[in-house]
């Protein structure tokens, strides 16, 4: 069921949404925009060690380095920041505000975007915890394929009307070192439009990438299609050109600027935090094969 009425209105991607989603409330009701509720969602997923896929304790490339990616795009300036392979910072999300507020580059990667939150204050981190170490040796022992790629993607509309969206992610399980999904990709993991909605995908990056997913559910919602219909348009549309069709791993949240949202899927199974009229709840995404 879409949600209906203005903001403030949160959704987050996954079982962790419901938490992001509460964090990002509160830092609407501390007089907080709809930039500052994103970023402070997704640092709830950033911090928790028990979740894998993104941030502190999350699961390292097959070097056993925690690389992770991180975006957010604010819809009142239509400015975006974001980092890509970044190592040894906590919070991700707020290096990417930093890039985006410092105005000079849209993106930085690997080093230079180490070195560039050194610089802004961030202090060193270490990622990977001795859990997330022990499953990496494990790993090491198998090689088993681990489908972990669980990105945190908020999309937040605070009472006066801005949209802003968030994302954050540690990447594909073991992942080859360098490789990056579509979490820092303006228009594939995240975008916003702050005359229409705004939306944040999750899933397997190299499936999402390549149709920039995030883009496609705003340019429907654009052209007049609720969230909920845009984003199963959309995935619908992958899925029919696509040779894994409905087997693609792929999910999308969105929000529009009349405040009503959307979660969905390419499968069933697809669960986020939706945070509106001052109730959170878990929900389950509509999905493309039922
Ligand atoms: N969707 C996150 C990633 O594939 O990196």
């Amino acid at each position: 069921m879409e949600q209906q009425g203005a903001g403030p209105v949160l959704v987050a991607t996954w079982d962790f949404g419901p938490a992001c989603v509460r964090a990002g409330l509160a830092a609407l009701a501390a007089g907080g925009t709809a930039l500052d509720a994103v970023e402070q969602a997704a640092w709830v997923a950033e911090a928790d060690p028990q979740v894998h896929t993104v941030g502190f304790g999350a699961t390292p490339n097959r070097e056993g380095v925690v690389q992770v990616d991180a975006a957010i795009m604010w819809g009142p300036t239509h400015q975006a920041g974001s980092v890509a392979g970044l190592e040894g910072i906590l919070h991700p999300v707020s290096v990417a505000r930093r890039v985006m507020e410092q105005g000079e580059h849209v993106m930085l990667v690997g080093a230079g975007a180490h070195a560039f939150a050194r610089r802004a204050g961030f202090p060193a981190h270490d990622l990977l915890t001795p859990a997330a170490h022990r499953r990496w040796q494990e790993w090491r022992r198998q090689y088993r394929d681990e489908p972990s790629h669980d990105t945190v993607g908020v999309v937040a509309l605070d009472a006066q009307g801005r949209l802003a969206v968030s994302c954050s992610t540690s990447g594909l399980a073991y992942k080859q070192p360098g490789r990056v999904g579509d979490s820092p990709i303006v228009g594939s993991g995240l975008y916003v439009d702050n005359q229409v909605g705004a939306a944040a995908a999750t899933g397997r990056g190299e499936d999402l990438m390549r149709y920039c997913v995030s883009y496609a559910v705003v340019a429907e919602m654009a052209a007049g299609r609720p969230p909920m219909e845009a984003c199963l348009a959309v995935l619908a549309r992958i899925a029919a050109r696509d040779p894994k069709g409905t087997n693609m791993e792929a999910a999308v949240v969105a929000v529009d600027r009349q405040g009503r949202t959307a979660g969905a899927a390419m499968r069933p199974g697809f669960p986020y935090g939706v945070g509106a009229a001052g109730e959170v709840s878990l929900r389950q995404g509509g999905a493309v094969a039922v």
